[in-house]
C-alpha cells in the first residue's frame, strides 16, 4: 500500500483511526490480510456478504454477464437479468408487491420509497400528504431522505438544520426473557394512533425496520407488532414502507420479514444481501396499486429519479445467482439460527452479559459496562480485541452482534462466541 493512503474512510475520524488493514483475499467466511494474517468476517463486511466471500457461483454469473453486456442506460431500454430479477422477486415477495424500481444502495432505495408515498398521494390529489412517521432508534442510510426519516444522532448532528421534520415513535425492542414487551408495544402503537388521530391526512406513510433495527443496536421487535402496525396503519389510510435493506434474504429467517410477520406493506426496500454482497444494487417495490398512481395522463405523473447504474446488468445477475444459491442452501439458514440460539443460552451465565436477542442469522448481545463518550471508546476498544483474536466484529456501541455469512463453519462461530465471552470477561473485571 502507498505509505500515505489518499483513501477517506466511511464513518470514520481521520485524525485518530489506525491505518486500515490491507486485505488481500476473502474466501468463504475469511478474509486473508496482506500481512499474512486470516480474519473471521462474523459481520460479512456491513451485512452484505450473504454466502461467502468469493462465491464462485456469483463470481462466474458476473462474468458470464459482462461478456454479453455489462450496462446500458435504464431509460427506455431493458435487458434479461433486470427483467427476470425483477420477476423472480415478483414471485417471492407477499402480497401484490408488483413493480419493481432499482437503484444502487440501501439510502437510495429509502430515497425512491419516500419519494414514491408522497408522489403517490400528490397525484391522487392530496399534495397536503409530505409527512412521515418513523420509529426511535432507526437508520436508513445517509443521504438526507434517509436521514430525516432515521433517529437523530451524532450521525446526522452536523446537518440537523437541513433535515426535513419526522414524527417518532418508540420502537418497542425486545429480547430474550422480556416481561414487559407486551406494554411496550401497546404504548408505541397508543403513540401512533394519538399522531393519526391529530392529523391522518398530513403523512404520507409509515416508514419501520421490521423485526431488526440494524444500526440502531440490532433491537429487534416481535411478528405481532408488526401486524398491529400494519392493522392501525390501514385503519388511517397511510402507506407503510418496510426497510427491509438488513433483513431480507434469509437474514430474519426468511427471505423477507414481511413474509416471516405475514404482513403485506405497500413498498419494501431491498439492498446489501441482493446481489449477495458483491454489487451494489438496491429494489425499491410497490404495490400496483401504489404504482398505479403514477400511471396519470399528465407528464407530472412521471417519477423523476434515476441513477446512471439503474439496473446494472452485472449487478442483476448476480442477485439471480444469488438468489438461487440461497434457496438450494436455505438450511445454512437455519442452521446458523440453531447455532446462535445454543450459543446464547450458554452465554446466559456470563456477568458481563446482558439481553442476548436473535432473529434469524442475526444475534446481539450488549455488554453490561458503562459505554463512555457515547459508546465510540467502547466499541473501538472492543473491535480492537476481536481483531487482535482473529475476528471482525464491529460493536454498535455496547453492543456485540453476529451477522455472518451463510457459510460460516460451526467451529468459526464457536470461536467468535468464545472470543466474545472472553474479551467481555476481561473488560468487565475489576
Ligand atoms: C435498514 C437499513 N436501511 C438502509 C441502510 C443504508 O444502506 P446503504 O449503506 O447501502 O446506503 C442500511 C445500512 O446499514 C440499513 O441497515
Amino acid at each position: 500500500m502507498a505509505e500515505r493512503s489518499h483513501v477517506w474512510m466511511p464513518f470514520t475520524h481521520m485524525q485518530s483511526a489506525p491505518p486500515p488493514l490491507l486485505v488481500h483475499r476473502g474466501r468463504g467466511a475469511l478474509l486473508e490480510l496482506d500481512d499474512g494474517r486470516e480474519l473471521v468476517d462474523c459481520i460479512s463486511s456491513w451485512w452484505v456478504t450473504l454466502h461467502g466471500h468469493g462465491e464462485p457461483a456469483i463470481a462466474q454469473a458476473i462474468a458470464a454477464q459482462a461478456d454479453e453486456l455489462e450496462q446500458v442506460i435504464a431509460a427506455g431500454f431493458t435487458h434479461a437479468p433486470g427483467e427476470e430479477l425483477a420477476a423472480a422477486l415478483v414471485r417471492r415477495l407477499p402480497g401484490p408487491l408488483d413493480r419493481v424500481f432499482y437503484s444502487d444502495n440501501g439510502s437510495t432505495a429509502v430515497e425512491v420509497a419516500l419519494k414514491v408515498a408522497v408522489q403517490h398521494w400528490r397525484n391522487r390529489g392530496h399534495s397536503g400528504r409530505t409527512r412521515f412517521i418513523a420509529f426511535s432508534g432507526a437508520y436508513h442510510g445517509d443521504t438526507f431522505g434517509a436521514m430525516s426519516v432515521g433517529a437523530r444522532s451524532r450521525f446526522t448532528q452536523a446537518f440537523g438544520d437541513l433535515l426535513f421534520a419526522v414524527d417518532f415513535v418508540d420502537y418497542p425492542s425486545t429480547c430474550r426473557e422480556d416481561a414487559g414487551v407486551e406494554e411496550r408495544e401497546a404504548r408505541s402503537l397508543e403513540q401512533l394512533r394519538l399522531l393519526l388521530e391529530a392529523g391522518a391526512e398530513s403523512y404520507a406513510a409509515v416508514i419501520v425496520e421490521p423485526l431488526v433495527q440494524g444500526a440502531g443496536g440490532m433491537r429487534v421487535c416481535r411478528e405481532q407488532f408488526l401486524r398491529a402496525l400494519q392493522e392501525l396503519v390501514r385503519e388511517y389510510g397511510l402507506l407503510t414502507i418496510y426497510d427491509e435493506v438488513l433483513v431480507a434474504f434469509g437474514r430474519c429467517g426468511a427471505l423477507f420479514a414481511c413474509q416471516k410477520a405475514g404482513t403485506e406493506p405497500d413498498i419494501v426496500c431491498l439492498a446489501k444481501g441482493l446481489t449477495g454482497g458483491f454489487l451494489p444494487l438496491a429494489v425499491t417495490a410497490c404495490t400496483d396499486q401504489v404504482y398505479a398512481s403514477f400511471m396519470g395522463e399528465m407528464p407530472e405523473a412521471t417519477l423523476f429519479h434515476g441513477h446512471s447504474y439503474t439496473a446494472n446488468p452485472l449487478g442483476c445477475a448476480a442477485a439471480l445467482a444469488s438468489l438461487d444459491l440461497l434457496e438450494a442452501r436455505w438450511d445454512e439458514v437455519e442452521r446458523i439460527e440453531a447455532h446462535h440460539r445454543a450459543a446464547l443460552t450458554a452465554l446466559a451465565d456470563e456477568p458481563a452479559l446482558t439481553r442476548a436477542r436473535l432473529c434469524g442469522t442475526i444475534a446481539a448481545v450488549d455488554l453490561c459496562l458503562d459505554e463512555g463518550g457515547g459508546g465510540q471508546l467502547l466499541a473501538a476498544e472492543l473491535r480492537r480485541r476481536f481483531l487482535e483474536r482473529g475476528y471482525l466484529l464491529r460493536p454498535l456501541g455496547s453492543t456485540v452482534y453476529m451477522v455472518p455469512p451463510y457459510c460460516i463453519q460451526p467451529e468459526q462461530l464457536d470461536g467468535a462466541y468464545h472470543c466474545i465471552r472472553e474479551v467481555a470477561a476481561a473488560l468487565a473485571a475489576p
